[in-house]
C-alpha cells in the first residue's frame, strides 16, 4: 500500500482560509517569515474530520486546540465556542460534504525573542476536500521501527499537539518511507511501543485491546473514541506499557486517528499480521458513528450522546 498521490501545491486553491476573524483568499493566508511558530515551534494546531457536512468531534477538537496552546503557554484570543462556530463556517464556506479541517494557532513575528509573551496569537482555519491517508487496495499497512523515539513527558509537552514535538515523527516518518514502509512506529523514551507518526497504536491479545497509555503518546480522540465503542460492547481495553516483544502475541494491530480512522497494520517490521475480525468490527461501528449512523457510545459514568449530538 502506498501513499495517496501528493495533489497539487496545498497554497495555490481556490476558495477562502478563515485568519484571525475574516476570511481571506486561499493563496493570501500567509505568515511573517520571522514569526515565532516558524521558528522555535511556537505553533499548535489540530487535525479534523468532515462527514456530512459535519466535523465528527468539533467540541474536542477545538478544547484540545486551547489546551495545547495553554500547554505552550499563550492562550488563544478567541473562545473555544468561538473557534467551533468558525470552524463549522469555514466548512460550510467550503461547501464541503467530507474532507479535513485544519485550524492552526501560533505566536506571531512581533518579536524574534524566543520567550515571547507578548508576541501576538493568530489563528487560522483551512477546510478542504482531502481522501483518505493511505490509499485504497490491500487493506492493511506496514510499519517501520524508527530509531526516533517519543520524549519523556518531562522532556517534552506530549499531551500538547504542537508543531514543536511533530518534527520527531517527520523524521520518523521520512525514513520509513525511504525504506518502502508506510509508516513509522515509534517507542517511547523508555523503549516501550508508543505509537505511529499520526495515529495511536492497539494490540489484540487474547481477546483483548491492550494499548499504551496516554502518558508518552498522544491522547488521540479516535483512541478515546475506539476505547469506548470496545467497552460498549463488552470488548476488554487494557491501557498499559507494551515491551515490542508483545507485538508476536498479537494477532491483530490497528492504528486510530482522525485522520486514519481504524487502520489495520499488516506488518511490523518482520512481523506480519492478518487483517483481523476485531479491528474490522471496530473500524466499520466508527465509520457507522463519525457518519451519525449511530451514537457514539459515552466513557463510563457518563449518559450517551444522541446521535444527532454527534460530534
Ligand atoms: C502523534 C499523534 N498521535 C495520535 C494521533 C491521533 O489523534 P486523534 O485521534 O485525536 O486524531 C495523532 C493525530 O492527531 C497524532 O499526530
Amino acid at each position: 500500500m502506498t501513499r495517496a498521490a501528493p495533489a497539487p501545491s496545498l497554497d495555490d486553491r481556490d476558495g477562502v482560509i478563515w485568519c484571525d476573524g475574516a476570511f481571506v483568499p486561499w493563496r493570501e493566508a500567509r505568515l511573517h517569515v520571522l514569526s515565532h511558530g516558524l521558528h522555535y515551534g511556537g505553533s499548535v494546531f489540530e487535525g479534523e474530520r468532515v462527514y456530512g457536512g459535519r466535523v465528527f468531534k468539533l467540541h474536542e477538537h477545538t478544547a484540545r486546540l486551547a489546551a495545547s496552546a495553554r500547554t505552550m503557554g499563550f492562550e488563544l484570543p478567541w473562545s473555544v465556542p468561538e473557534l467551533a462556530a468558525a470552524t463549522a463556517e469555514a466548512v460550510a464556506v467550503a461547501g464541503l460534504t467530507d474532507g479535513y479541517v485544519r485550524p492552526v494557532a501560533w505566536r506571531g513575528s512581533d518579536t524574534l525573542r524566543l520567550v515571547a509573551p507578548d508576541n501576538r496569537v493568530h489563528v487560522a482555519i483551512a477546510a478542504w476536500p482531502w481522501p483518505r491517508i493511505f490509499t485504497e487496495g490491500p487493506r492493511g499497512i506496514r510499519l517501520h521501527t524508527s530509531r526516533w523515539r517519543r520524549p519523556a513527558p518531562d522532556t517534552a509537552p506530549i499531551s500538547a499537539k504542537t508543531a514543536a514535538l511533530y518534527a520527531i515523527g517527520a523524521l520518523a516518518g521520512q525514513e520509513a518511507e525511504a525504506a518502502g514502509h508506510d509508516d513509522a512506529l515509534l517507542l517511547d523514551h523508555r523503549g516501550r511501543l508508543a505509537e505511529a507518526t499520526g495515529a495511536n497504536l492497539f494490540l489484540v491479545i487474547a481477546g483483548e485491546l491492550h494499548t499504551p497509555p496516554a502518558e508518552c503518546v498522544l491522547d488521540g480522540i479516535t483512541r478515546r473514541t475506539v476505547i469506548d465503542i470496545a467497552r460498549d460492547r463488552g470488548l476488554p481495553v487494557v491501557e498499559r506499557h507494551l515491551a515490542p516483544a508483545e507485538l508476536a502475541r498479537a494477532g491483530e494491530v490497528f492504528l486510530t486517528g482522525t485522520a486514519y480512522e481504524v487502520q489495520p497494520v499488516t506488518a511490523v517490521d518482520s512481523l506480519r499480521f492478518p487483517l483481523g475480525p476485531v479491528g474490522a468490527a471496530l473500524a466499520a461501528a466508527y465509520g457507522r458513528i463519525v457518519r451519525g449512523e449511530e451514537g457514539c457510545p459515552a466513557p463510563p459514568g457518563r449518559p450517551a450522546r444522541a446521535v444527532s449530538e454527534r460530534g
